[in-house]
This record gives structure tokens, C-alpha cells and sequence, in this order.
């Protein structure tokens, strides 16, 4: 199985306006991990060859200094998609992200659009990453399906706001509605080895609220947040990154696992509780994203 891309740490993905290469160029020097130039539905019909342009010319003038650049695209059955890539490819862009994923043809149509441009461009390949947005009922019904099509595929971002719509339930703070679509996203994520991104805040002035949020999206097993404007990077990089006490926590636990281990026990008592692989397994994870801190 692929192992994560450890390349990006991934904690904050902020969605722009492909058309806006104001909001492109404030990002590329913001406090964020993942800059999504977006030529779908934050750009309006008659703006799409614009927000095309726009996202290419960004991608070959702007330094994103470590930020991982992706191109979010609009679905392939719009037609739109071939042309957004073979425009936007000269730019390098580290992946594209599918919209509306519904089933495993979706991202093979992808798949193989890229890899004719990687023919073209003289690229690596496999080389492009992908994304895909679970934001319909489809789409979560066939979630193994869709993490099996490609080894491109790096990460699943759900999408509460499209589901809700498609489903016809009603959104709430709480996000009881979406919860059972919410947690299958982050298990499917967790069985093929891959990154889960969690819904975007829409109330870009509740600071607290997004907090909150975005704390549970982690306990969830979330590894990241989609974000829509600059204000809400900082929190989620925070909710997302362990705290020194994890950290600390974490490496005396894997510390006292290794003593245990060379004296013969498996499972043994760390401050007065039961310990054994799993709970050393967490620790591990939270070491390994300790080095992504803003
Ligand atoms: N990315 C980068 N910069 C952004 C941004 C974003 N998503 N949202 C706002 N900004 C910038 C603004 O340009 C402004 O910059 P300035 O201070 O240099 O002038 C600053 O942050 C403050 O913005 P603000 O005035 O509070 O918001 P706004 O009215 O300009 O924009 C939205 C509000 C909702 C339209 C905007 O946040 C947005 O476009 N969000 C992303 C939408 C999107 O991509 N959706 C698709 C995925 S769900
Ligand atoms: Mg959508």
C-alpha cells in the first residue's frame, strides 16, 4: 500500500477564487500549508477561461516558497477539465483536485488525462497528485471504489454544505446530519493509507466556532482542514498540530514501549493505565506530525 506523502504537512488548505489573483497572491505568502486555486463553482460561468488564465499565470510567476500548489478543476463530465489542465500543467502544479467524485471512472478519467500530459510535457510520470471531493451521497456510497482507482490519489476532502443538498437534510452547527458521511470519509481515508481533509467553517468571523470544529475534526482522525479565508488558517494550524504536553507525552510512551519491549512484556502500565501497540501506534502518528508547527 502507498505510503502518506510526507512532502506536505497538510494541516491548512485554503480555497480561492481561480480569478483572483489578489487572493492567489496573499496566499502564497500566508500562514498555510495547502494554496487551492479553485476554477469550479467559486468562479462564475462566464469567468472560467479568466480564473484559467489567472490560476497558469500564478502558478509560473508566484513563489509559493513550501506551500503545495493544487488546482482544483471543474468535474470531467463539464468538458472543461482536459483544457484546464494542459493550460495550467506548464506551471507545475503539485496535484488537481476532482470535484463531485462519484465513482472509480472519475478519477480514471483524470488519471489518464494527466498521464497523457506527462507524455507531453516530458514529466514524471505519476508524477501529479490527486484530490478528490466527496460532496454527494454517490460519492460516499462508493468510497472503496474511488480510494482503489489511482495510485495518484492522496486525499479525500468531504464536503458537508454539497452533501447536505444532495442528501436534503439540514445543516447544522452540531453537523449531526452529516456525521455518519463525515466519520465514513475519515475511515475510508484510514484504510488506503491516505490524507482526509475535513469540511470548510462557512462563518469566516467565528473564530471560536471553527476552533471547536476543527479540534473535533482531529479527534475525528482528520489529518486536515479546508479553510475559505485567510483568518482561519492560523486556528486550524494550531488544532492540527500536537501540543508540546502530546508531544512529550507521546515520546515517553514510545520511549518506555521500547524498554518494555526489550524486557519481555507486550503490554504494560504507562501512568497508570494500560498500554499495548495501538496506544504506541497514536504516539508514533503524533511524533511523526510533530514536525509540522506553525
Ligand atoms: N484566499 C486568499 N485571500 C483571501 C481569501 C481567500 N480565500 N479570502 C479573503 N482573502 C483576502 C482578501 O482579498 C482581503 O485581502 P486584503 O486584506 O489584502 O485586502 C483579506 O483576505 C480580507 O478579506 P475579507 O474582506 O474579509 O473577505 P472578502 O470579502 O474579500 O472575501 C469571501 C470573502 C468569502 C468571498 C472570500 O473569503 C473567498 O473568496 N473565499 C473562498 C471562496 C472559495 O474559494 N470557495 C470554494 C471552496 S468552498
Ligand atoms: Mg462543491
Amino acid at each position: 500500500m502507498a505510503a502518506i506523502n510526507r512532502r506536505f504537512a497538510r494541516r491548512s488548505l485554503l480555497f480561492m477564487p481561480g480569478d483572483s489573483m489578489k487572493k492567489i497572491e496573499k496566499a502564497a505568502g500566508w500562514a498555510v500549508d495547502t494554496v487551492i486555486m479553485d476554477l469550479e463553482d467559486a468562479v462564475a460561468q462566464n469567468r472560467k477561461l479568466e480564473a484559467r488564465a489567472t490560476v497558469t499565470q500564478a502558478l509560473t510567476t508566484l513563489d509559493f516558497g513550501a506551500r503545495e500548489r493544487l488546482v482544483r478543476v471543474n468535474h470531467v463530465s463539464t468538458g472543461l477539465a482536459p483544457a484546464e489542465i494542459e493550460a495550467s500543467v506548464i506551471g507545475r502544479p503539485d496535484g488537481y483536485i476532482i470535484p463531485k467524485a462519484e465513482d472509480a471512472a472519475d478519477l480514471r478519467a483524470m488519471d489518464r488525462l494527466l498521464a497523457q500530459v506527462e507524455k507531453q510535457h516530458g514529466l514524471p510520470l505519476q508524477g501529479i497528485r490527486l484530490f478528490v471531493m466527496i460532496e454527494t451521497a454517490l460519492g460516499v456510497m462508493n468510497l472503496r471504489e474511488i480510494c482503489r482507482a489511482t495510485p495518484r490519489l492522496e486525499g479525500l476532502i468531504f464536503v458537508a454544505e454539497d452533501l447536505a443538498g444532495d442528501i436534503g437534510c439540514v445543516r447544522t452547527p452540531a453537523a449531526t446530519e452529516v456525521f455518519y458521511a463525515r466519520s465514513a470519509v475519515v475511515t475510508a481515508a484510514a484504510a488506503y493509507q491516505l490524507h482526509s481533509f475535513d469540511m470548510v467553517f462557512v462563518d469566516f468571523n467565528d473564530p471560536a466556532g471553527l476552533e471547536v470544529e476543527s479540534r473535533f475534526a482531529r479527534q475525528l482522525g482528520y489529518t486536515g482542514k479546508t479553510c475559505i479565508h485567510p483568518n482561519q488558517t492560523p486556528i486550524v494550524n494550531r488544532a492540527f498540530s500536537p501540543s508540546p504536553e502530546e508531544v512529550d507525552r507521546a515520546q515517553r510512551l514510545v520511549d518506555a514501549f521500547a524498554a518494555q519491549q526489550a524486557a519481555g512484556a507486550g503490554a504494560f502500565t504507562f501512568e497508570g493505565k494500560m498500554v499495548d501497540m495501538p496506544m504506541v501506534r497514536a504516539a508514533e502518528k503524533v511524533l511523526a506530525r510533530s514536525g509540522a508547527r506553525s
